[in-house]
């Protein structure tokens, strides 16, 4: 594999309304970033993507940019944006944008004009089509519920199309003159000093053009708007397009965020010629999913866990690096996600970021993660407010839940779980904020905070920092970043044991998975204990090791 100045690093990724309130507003923002990158120094970060902070009506977030050229004033000024770079910059850490150009926002102004003359040169930028007599053209369903097709306002028979919600319509990659636009966009934020982009829903950018109905999946009548990506070929063309035209010329470092992308095609992706650098492993969180909605999903197991992130090691290994998660801001608290109930604790927290960090790939932790947030209990359906949350749990009503039940069951998965303020200290507000915050805080901030795990050697983030300084130590750096990764010969239930082989050193990582003893063997001869999230001391007899519930050690072996 080619080597990259990226693959030794940790990213992060920070949402930006979420994570520090810089003038007392209830709302992060870049000044908020700007006072806590000291703090991302400390814990070894090298690169910190933030999601959408441009000129927004907040519809979902940000992921719907009215102007790609300005910066929201709820998150800050350019001033603010090029004393980021600058003092980001100065701590060598690498500042990585969203881009979202799937779609842009029903507010921006290439959308307005297109709804003045939908048949004149802005109407070109967007999918309008006329509907089968006043009803969509296909049976396409959005992402976040209801059909990808709107009315445009005044018209009997014309629609536009949106893979999300209708406040975000699709952008027409098909027009030559829109992906100038965008690459011209691109360029002039590089040239401002970001390092690169994560890119949004990236796939989505071509569609089947022949807009048919396919099979519905639900009573609706319609099926997932994302069938229609194992018909629509040519996706590489655009991609590649916009390497050259864009991040080429700048070494931009990218990120894909694709689902439902094909296998055999991962060398298109991440290979030496590939589109992207790198793009996220997603596979460990399809797991459970149902196609009737959240209201249906399934309990993860930790051998369904395992086989999920082997399986991605498997297929990337020889091609190029991936991105391991264990949430980001569409997740769950993974801790709340892959640790049973009442399991969880320090120790199994610890023994999840250990998985995550030794695994082959690019480690990417989201804000808070570094100090175990969990889920939050919502108490009543006011309490959400993002948008695909609501639309499911409406189908959940609709499919006979109970409010209390249909709560319960859209609770687990809400992406407000993720968006809670970060939990800075014991203050007011969890120390986000003076004010209120726009979303309540997690009531658990008194017991879960940076100011106590910073200043405590057995913490989760203590532990994070342990495992994210080994990633480069001299000794360890090249076996954890570039050493092949290949399993145990056998691995018995909720067990994952891996090497990671380099070209001196050999590492063992072992996790037992779950909340009960166990010994293991191995034939290998340990020289060093590396890493142990428990303090006690190790027993090993022969080639017996003795491993407590969750535990998690990296050991050095012949
Ligand atoms: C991506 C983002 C998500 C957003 C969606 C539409 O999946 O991560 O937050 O809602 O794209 O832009
Ligand atoms: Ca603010």
């Amino acid at each position: 594999m080619q080597k990259k100045w990226w693959h030794d690093k940790v990213a992060y990724q920070i949402y930006p309304k979420s994570f520090k309130d810089g003038n007392g507003d209830g709302i992060g923002d870049l000044r908020g970033i700007i006072e806590k990158l000291d703090y991302l120094k400390e814990l070894g970060i090298g690169i910190v993507w933030i999601s959408p902070f441009y000129q927004s009506p907040l519809v979902d977030q940000g992921y719907d940019i009215s102007d790609y050229y300005a910066i929201d004033p709820v998150f800050g000024t350019m001033d603010d944006m090029d004393k980021l770079l600058a003092e980001a910059k100065k701590r060598d850490i690498a500042i990585v944008m969203d881009l979202v150009v799937n779609h842009c926002s029903d507010q921006h102004e290439w959308f307005q004009k297109a709804l003045k003359e939908p048949f004149g040169p802005y109407g070109e930028y967007f999918y309008i089509r006329e509907g089968k007599n006043g009803k969509p053209p296909c049976n396409w369903r959005s992402y976040f519920g209801g059909s990808v097709w709107e009315k445009l306002p005044g018209q009997d028979n014309l629609f536009y199309l949106h893979m999300f919600a209708k406040e975000q319509p699709d952008l027409n990659w098909e027009n030559p003159k829109l992906r100038r636009e965008i690459y011209k966009m691109i360029r002039w934020w590089l040239e401002k000093g970001v390092a690169g982009f994560r890119l949004d829903a990236i796939i989505n950018i071509k569609k089947d053009l022949r807009f048919q109905d396919f099979p519905a999946d639900r009573e609706d009548g319609m099926c997932p708007g994302s069938v229609m990506l194992s018909y629509a070929e040519g996706v590489h063309e655009f991609l590649q397009e916009m390497k050259r035209e864009a991040f080429a010329p700048y070494q931009a470092f990218t990120i894909g965020e694709l689902f439902d992308f094909r296998q055999e095609e991962l060398e298109r992706y991440i290979g030496k010629e590939g589109c992207f650098e790198s793009i996220f492993d997603f596979a460990p969180h399809m797991l459970g999913g149902s196609e009737k909605g959240w209201y249906d999903r399934k309990e993860v197991t930790p051998d369904e866990y395992r086989d999920a992130i082997y399986h991605s090691k498997h297929i990337s290994q020889d091609i190029g690096m991936m991105a391991n998660i264990i949430e980001n801001h569409d997740e769950p608290r993974g801790v709340s996600r892959y640790l049973p109930e009442g399991d969880r604790n320090e120790i199994s927290k610890k023994m999840i970021a250990g998985i995550s960090l030794m695994t082959f790939g690019l480690p990417f932790l989201y804000q808070g993660q570094e100090i175990g947030m969990t889920n939050k209990r919502f108490k009543s359906v006011e309490e959400i407010d993002d948008i695909s949350t609501l639309d499911e749990y409406r189908l959940a009503l609709e499919h006979g839940l109970s409010e209390k039940e249909a709560l319960e069951a859209v609770a687990g998965m809400s992406r407000d779980n993720a968006r809670t303020p970060m939990q800075w200290s014991r203050e007011a507000h969890a120390g986000f904020s003076e004010a209120r915050p726009w979303l309540a805080e997690n009531e658990n901030y008194l017991e879960i905070n940076v100011e106590d795990q910073e200043n405590r050697e057995d913490s989760v983030y203590s532990f994070y920092k342990k495992l994210i300084a080994l990633r480069t130590e001299p000794e360890y750096t090249e076996a954890i970043v570039y050493g092949k990764q290949y399993p145990l010969p056998e691995e018995p239930v909720n067990f994952m044991g891996f090497f990671r082989k380099g070209s001196q050193k050999t590492l063992l990582v072992l996790a037992n998975y779950q909340n009960e003893k166990r010994t293991i063997s191995i034939q290998q001869k340990i020289k060093k204990i590396v890493l142990n999230n428990y303090n006690t001391e190790l027993e090993i007899k022969g080639a017996a090791i003795q491993m407590e519930s969750y535990q998690f050690l990296i050991l050095e072996v012949e």
